[in-house]
């Protein structure tokens, strides 16, 4: 998983492309480069570190160029030094390639270029793509003709874009990872990319790329043509996101300006689609819809997993069998389904490979598929069945946090529905949780207008031992989002349990310098209590996480972190705010690189 950019316009484009690859550093941030086509010779400059740095080495070096392309990368194959920084070049230094994504066969095909006399200079799977295109050259091939035959050889997930020296114009192609036109017809700018804040700042119209797809921008405009090389006629359509969504507005980070955009987010997430009867109303999914399903999967990572999880709880609540599965492993053991097995895919990007091959495994079986996205024209939101998307706006820092809340949120009304369709009637809390989703936004509002994480954060920076993080129903998967954001960004160790688990084992960890920060949601509260007693006479702190009229939980634990009472259902969000400000805080006093954290990325295309 990487980023991918690439700008032809009228002037030169250097600063633009780099520009284009700080919007996308979220991607990955070990390595980056550029290559530019100057006169009729390609150049290139790339480095380890990060995009920075580069900028400041073209600037002293006058790199310029008015067709170019960069990478941002997050390192699969090879460290993340200067050899095996993209772009990548072939023998004679003609062709330069960037890529995201994974290509299967590269040792196949390094092994037969270099019996053919290539030489490589890198560990990458990448470096195969321009020594293919050479040598399509050296057969009389034109520039377009080549890129074709080498994508053509090329097995696994890519996206990729080319400079051939004399070749006036950008070529890319795409299967399985993702790739977006730009397309700017007052600035007479084309632009290429792995995601669409790449570049919003320049414009807001998009053409989303198929599969297989070629496309070339140039100086002249753009074209695009199928996999069987016939010319496609893709409509651009205009985001709704504007550059200012996608900046970080005097925060010291993406994560904490995203942390409180959630009141807004949940606003967009939710809004139009309560009706006035008090019913769901998605619009794409009339009531009725999943009157033929007998069984949701869930499939998500990371994060998202933990906002399937949230929702598996609520429909086995509802009545209706449900599931959460990893995305890495539903197609690796996948279970049975049928055409009335409806399978969820949770995800942000919409990229991530792991839920997409889960996706299209099931998918391949027969059952029917849904994406729950924030990305329109995403991977996953085109290969589904059907899309829902979370409206949460660009999400920059790599620790995922207003799109957990919106989906959340989305994820509810779609359990109420579904509850509603598949057992023949609403559930008995529909119409009391939809009000209260009602007035979440203005819940988390008072959260992070009123929280007292930072302080805590202050004394609880240390905790030798690490930390635990309990809860139980829809605390649980908030128990786990909190232990994995604690981790990703204080590099500190943190584990997440379902709170009746710890005596199980995890208790034997348990000393004074493991504080334990539980969840509580007003529901199987007493039990929870027990667990933290069960901690506490080991030793450790508690903090909990209750409903601000919670006495029986502010007097069973060291410390009260409240948040409004809402409905249970609910409370699960508000708690995860509180928690997502422990991390921030002690990630803060710790200096840690916040919205980039190490070895990590946003998106990862990479199964
Ligand atoms: O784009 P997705 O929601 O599919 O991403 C899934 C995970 O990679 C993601 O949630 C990851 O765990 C976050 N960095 C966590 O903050």
């Amino acid at each position: 998983m990487c980023g991918i950019t690439a700008c032809v316009g009228d002037d030169d484009v250097v600063e633009t492309v780099l520009a284009g690859l700080e919007n996308l550093e979220y991607r990955g941030y070990d390595s980056a480069g550029i290559a530019t086509l100057d006169g009729d010779g390609v150049s290139v400059l790339k480095r380890g570190g990060r995009i920075g740095d580069l900028s400041a080495e073209a600037a002293d070096r006058g790199i310029a160029g008015r067709i170019g392309i960069g990478h941002t990368r997050w390192s699969t194959h090879g460290a993340p030094t200067r050899e095996n920084a993209h772009p990548h070049t072939d023998c004679a230094g003609g062709v330069a390639v960037a890529h995201n994504g994974i290509i299967e066969n590269h040792a196949d095909l390094r092994a037969e270029l270099s019996a053919a006399g290539h030489e490589f200079d890198s560990e990458t799977d990448t470096e195969v793509v321009p020594h293919l295109i050479e040598e399509a050259l050296a057969t009389g091939d034109s520039p377009e003709e080549a890129f074709r035959r080498a994508a053509d050889r090329l097995e696994g997930s890519y996206a990729v874009a080319a400079l051939i020296a004399g070749h006036e114009g950008v070529l890319a192609t795409r299967r399985g990872s993702p790739l977006v036109l730009g397309v700017d017809e007052e600035g007479g700018r084309r632009f290429l990319a792995s995601d669409v804040p790449s570049f919003l700042e320049f414009t807001s119209r998009v053409v989303y790329i198929e599969d297989g797809d070629v496309v070339r921008i140039g100086p002249d405009g753009h074209e695009i043509a199928t996999a069987d090389g016939r010319p496609a006629d893709r409509d651009a359509e205009t985001v709704s996101w504007s550059p200012e969504d996608a900046e970080r507005d005097g925060y010291d980070h993406y994560m904490l300006k995203e942390i409180n955009e959630q009141p807004a987010a949940l606003e967009r997430a939710i809004r139009g689609r309560i009706a006035d009867d008090g019913s769901v109303d998605l619009a794409d999914f009339p009531s009725g819809s999943f009157a033929d399903v007998s069984e949701v999967h869930f499939l998500a990572c990371g994060t998202s997993y933990h906002a399937a999880v949230y929702a598996r709880q609520l429909l086995r609540d509802r009545g209706v069998p449900a599931h959460a599965f990893s995305g890495g492993e539903y197609a690796t053991t996948p279970p049975p389904v049928d055409e009335e097995t409806l399978v969820v895919a949770v995800t942000q990007s919409g990229e991530t490979a792991d839920t997409l091959a889960s996706l299209r495994s099931a998918g391949r079986r027969g059952a029917r598929t849904l994406a729950v996205t924030n990305v329109v024209g995403s991977t996953a939101a085109r290969e589904a069945d059907d899309a829902l998307f979370i409206r949460a706006g660009p999400e920059i820092g790599v620790a995922a946090t207003k799109t957990f809340s919106s989906q959340v949120a989305v994820l509810v009304l779609l359990t109420e529905l579904l509850a509603a369709d598949v057992t023949g009637s609403p559930s008995d809390d529909r119409d009391a949780v939809l009000e209260a989703l009602g007035r979440l936004p203005s819940a988390v509002g008072t959260v992070l207008s009123e929280s007292g994480a930072r302080l805590l954060a202050r004394r609880y920076v240390d905790g030798d031992d690490g930390r635990f993080f309990i809860g139980r129903g829809v605390g649980y998967p908030v128990a786990l989002e909190g232990a994995l954001k604690f981790k990703e960004i204080t590099y500190e160790h943190a584990e997440g349990f379902a709170a009746g688990e710890l005596k199980h084992g995890p208790l034997a960890l348990v000393t004074p310098n493991t504080p334990v920060l539980a969840v509580f949601t007003g529901r199987h509260d007493g039990k929870t209590l027990n667990n933290v007693q069960e901690v506490r006479s080991r030793g450790a702190p508690v903090i909990g996480v209750a409903g601000e009229g919670s006495d029986h939980v502010a007097n069973g634990v060291d410390e009260f972190l409240p948040v409004p009472d809402v409905h249970p259902d609910l409370a699960g969000v508000l708690a995860n705010v509180q928690l997502q400000l422990v991390s921030y805080h002690v990630a803060d006093m710790l200096d840690r690189s916040i919205d980039k954290p190490r070895n990590l990325a946003k998106s990862v295309t990479v199964e």
